[in-house]
């Protein structure tokens, strides 16, 4: 088959889309309100792009009925966010912290998780997350202004925090350890427990 997505349903795009692109990290971002509500929520459309400075990009999509997500607006008064790993352990916590709750209620509460304050920006940590990235905004990019339409966050990783209990012997971070979890298409996600390696040439 084939779609040309100027002519199909935006929907459909995304279904394909996110059937297509797979499997995708989790960034699970926390951000503070101008009330100091701490938000959490999950973004698939996440990856990192470089490493001089440490560079990272995620998107909180429009709404499908067009409005910004909270992290979003939190993000554009801020420019401060948290990325955690979503591993196997807190699988349903990440999928949880993606439900719609109102912007003056925590994702932290409804989760029964708890934070520990960040080191360099406002937004506190996931203290049960292993892995944690402190972030500063460099840029905002919108792309279109319909439903689903993306908002490119390019953040610059100012701190990380790793868990000592997912270093391997040689202070690397040991996969096998560190247990992420990835999205696919539909409900779908996927473990990173069936490893192989391969040297490069
Ligand atoms: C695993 C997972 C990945 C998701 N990825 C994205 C994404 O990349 N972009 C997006 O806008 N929403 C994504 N969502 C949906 C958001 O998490 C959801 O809309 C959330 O309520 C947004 O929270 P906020 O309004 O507090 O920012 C994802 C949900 C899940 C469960």
């Amino acid at each position: 088959m084939q779609l040309d997505p100027s002519t199909a349903a935006v929907p459909d795009v995304y279904q394909y889309l996110v059937g297509l692109v797979t499997p995708r990290p989790i960034a699970w971002v926390t951000t503070v309100s101008p009330a100091g509500v701490v938000n959490l929520a999950p973004f698939s459309f996440f990856n990192a792009f470089g490493a001089n400075p440490p560079v990272v990009v995620f998107s909180p999509t429009l709404r499908r009925d067009g409005t910004k997500k909270d992290t979003l607006l939190n993000l554009e008064k801020s420019g401060e966010f948290v990325i955690h790993a979503a591993t196997a352990p807190l699988a349903e916590k990440v999928n949880l912290s993606s439900k719609e709750i109102p912007s003056d209620e925590s994702e932290v509460a409804l989760t029964g998780l708890t934070t520990v304050p960040s080191v360099k920006v406002k937004p506190p940590r996931i203290a049960e997350a292993s892995v944690a990235m402190e972030c500063v905004v460099r840029q905002i990019v919108p792309c279109g202004t319909g439903p689903i339409a993306a908002n490119l966050v390019i953040g610059e990783v100012v701190m990380m925090h790793i868990a000592d209990e997912v270093l391997d012997g040689n202070g690397g971070v040991d996969p096998r350890k560190l247990k992420t979890v990835a999205r696919l298409g539909g409900a779908f996600w996927c473990h990173t427990s069936d490893l192989f390696e391969l040297k490069r040439p």
